[in-house]
């Protein structure tokens, strides 16, 4: 049994705020920041001296990482957010064929691919949700890549990755997901899957705070001549310091370039660590349990709701039906309470840190509010 109080202590935010918006910016985890904190320690007393350490502890998270999402290490690398790792895909990806992705995906998704004037054609969701049968309907022969988000940031749509990744790869379509509105709740195996490229940002519900984000990069693309840029440690000896010898790495931290952000790298360490101890299948449960409680107690107040009834295609977002949302996040904002206007109406979003009481003090807001 998890102890959810003791987790709550885990984001001193809770004392404050009723926080209902990781899927905004979602604030860091204890683990996450003392690891953060630690380096900037390391670096006041000791300078530059803990390089080796810091390259090391860096390693160990690649591997933690890797084993969150069923990848080997070298197919990691770090980068600083969605929209780095998406720029690395596209243009890695930038003479395969057109894309194929959804109609209300976050602009991390596409704009990378429109930047470089990449053919785009867009899903239509039916009834915010986007059915396996719909996209394959959409997967003409000129279509040779498929991007989704793995949850929508406006609806809360969880896409069936495992489905989505059987078809293309049946049908020889690169596989790329956005994992930004999940990664650290919602498990993901990107080999069960079938999935060529996963990024993510460590903002949201990986609690890890910003300036890191994570590239996946299946083995298969991991050729030295396939990535868009390089820096003095993309080699396989960066100590060599040859400017004629670019004798770049097979792996995907080739994309890191030069020197890592450390500080950023170990907050994830420490989130992961946290997320690990917690167990996955109980922190799906409980983030799914205050999704449907929120669903419950919002509809009681007649409200409208855009949410996926199966657990499947559940996430930890919702969104309440009101016509004003800006208006309402001020003034739920003037009580403490903090949640996000997007999509249709007001984004609800729960995670870990959140309990029952913080839902009960959202709807007695909403109650006086409307
Ligand atoms: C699905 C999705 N991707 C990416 C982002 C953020 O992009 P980035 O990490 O590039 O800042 C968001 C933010 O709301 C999002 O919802």
């Amino acid at each position: 049994m998890v102890d959810w109080n003791k987790i709550r202590k885990e984001f001193p935010v809770c004392e404050k705020y009723v926080y209902l918006n990781p899927a905004g910016g979602s604030p860091v985890s204890k683990s996450a920041a003392i690891e953060g904190k630690r380096f900037y320690d390391e670096m006041l007393e000791f300078g530059d001296t803990y390089w080796e350490t810091w390259l090391e502890r860096t390693e160990n998270i690649r591997q933690n990482l890797a084993q969150f999402i069923g990848a080997d290490k070298e197919e990691i690398g770090f980068t600083t957010n969605t929209s780095h790792g998406m720029n690395l895909v596209a243009q890695m990806l930038k003479n395969k064929g057109a894309m194929l992705t959804m109609r209300d995906e976050f602009p991390s998704t596409t704009f990378p691919w429109l930047n470089q004037n990449s053919e785009i054609k867009f899903v239509e969701p039916v009834h915010h949700a986007y059915p396996i049968g719909e996209i394959e309907k959409e997967l003409t022969s000129d279509i040779k890549i498929l991007v989704t988000s793995y949850v929508q940031y406006s609806t809360g749509f969880r896409q069936d990755l495992e489905k989505l990744g059987k078809l293309c790869n049946e049908r020889g379509i690169i596989f790329v997901v956005n994992a930004t509105q999940a990664l650290g709740i919602f498990p993901v195996d990107v080999k069960k899957c079938n999935i060529d490229f996963l990024m993510f940002t460590g903002l949201k519900w990986a609690t890890a705070g910003y300036g890191i984000g994570g590239l996946y990069i299946n083995k298969k693309w991991l050729k030295p001549d396939k990535f868009p840029f390089a820096g003095w440690r993309s080699v396989n000896e960066p100590g060599k310091m040859d400017n004629l010898d670019l004798d770049l790495k097979n792996e995907a931290s080739v994309i890191e370039s030069g020197c890592p952000h450390f500080p950023n790298i170990f907050a994830l360490g420490g989130a992961l660590n946290m997320f690990k101890t917690i167990g996955s299948e109980n922190v799906v449960d409980r983030v799914l349990f205050l999704n449907r409680l929120i669903e419950k107690r919002i509809r009681a107040l007649g409200i409208d709701v855009i949410v996926q009834e199966k657990d499947i295609h559940r996430s930890g977002i919702l969104i309440a039906k009101i016509s004003n949302p800006k208006e309402i996040v001020g003034k739920l904002m003037d009580r403490n309470i903090i949640v996000s206007a997007r999509g249709e109406g007001l984004r609800i979003s729960a995670s870990i840190f959140n309990n029952e009481d913080d839902i009960e003090k959202l709807i007695h807001a909403l109650k006086e509010i409307l």
